[in-house]
């Protein structure tokens, strides 16, 4: 069980850590209980996974395929495998609810309204992914403030009330830069796509490229309004530990 005194404490020593290899040992030293890894195979994820493995963290990873992934995004989670060693779990969409919302809406219903994209997310990522965390006391990802003005405003780690566990982003505060520049000093693989002008990867019919200057996000769901561009994964329903 995760105490609430210990997380008070190890705010400030996340703060002084420096590298990521130290704010994860940290972390997984802090606070107890089944540790958990989501990657979507973005650069940060990669970064993560290189560490969780080079340093033998006791943490499982897992990823929500969606069914709707990338054929480059499928090459590097095989690549990964064999580069990294570490096991991958994949958590799929529940067979009977994608038939149903399937046969009801078809298979590219997100296109059609709000709703039905948020439903798909629902199906495919979201319930998949309340399996993955079931059980578990802390969730590692690989989000940045940079990626969004609402991800700007988190903390490093937070409670997750409606998962009920801690939620650690150990990149948080790390800028474009240090990422690429980290990717290339251990010679980590990374999506392809990357080289083609996608910043940020999803699913391949709700991700496209950008262009010079648009926003990291912009190519995410672009046509829907940028305040409804959330898939679900990760709701503000965290309290920050303070
Ligand atoms: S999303 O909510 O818009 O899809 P984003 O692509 O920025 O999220 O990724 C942020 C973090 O969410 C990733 O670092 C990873 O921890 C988690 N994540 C996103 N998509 C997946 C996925 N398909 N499988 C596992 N984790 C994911
Ligand atoms: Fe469905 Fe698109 Fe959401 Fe993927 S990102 S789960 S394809 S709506």
């Amino acid at each position: 069980m995760v105490m609430q005194s210990n997380t008070k404490s190890i705010k400030p020593l996340l703060a002084a850590a420096g590298t990521l290899d130290e704010v994860l040992t940290l972390g997984l030293q802090q606070l107890e209980g089944p540790a958990v890894f989501s990657t979507s195979f973005s650069k940060e994820d990669q970064l993560i996974l290189e560490a969780i493995s080079r340093l033998g963290l006791p943490v499982h990873v897992f990823t929500l395929d969606t069914g709707r992934l990338f054929p480059e995004t499928y090459r590097l989670w095989t690549e990964s495998l064999s580069r990294f060693g570490l096991p991958i779990k994949p958590y799929y969409p529940d067979t009977a609810e994608l038939e149903g919302m399937v046969s009801a809406a078809g298979p590219d219903l997100f296109y059609s309204s709000i709703e039905n994209r948020q439903r798909c997310c629902t199906v495919r990522k979201v319930h998949p992914l309340k399996r993955a965390l079931q059980g578990k006391k802390l969730w590692l990802t690989g989000i940045r403030a940079a990626h969004s003005p609402n991800r700007s405003t988190l903390e490093m780690l937070e409670y997750d009330e409606a998962h009920e566990l801690h939620k650690f982003h150990p990149l948080l505060h790390w800028s474009d830069r240090q990422v690429d520049e980290e990717l290339q000093r251990l010679s980590i693989p990374c999506n392809a796509l990357y080289d083609r002008g996608f910043l940020s990867i999803g699913c391949a019919p709700c991700t496209r490229a950008v262009s010079a200057g648009e926003d990291v996000r912009a190519g995410r769901w672009w046509w829907e309004e940028e305040g409804k561009k959330e898939c679900g994964l990760h709701q503000r329903t965290n309290r920050p530990i303070v």
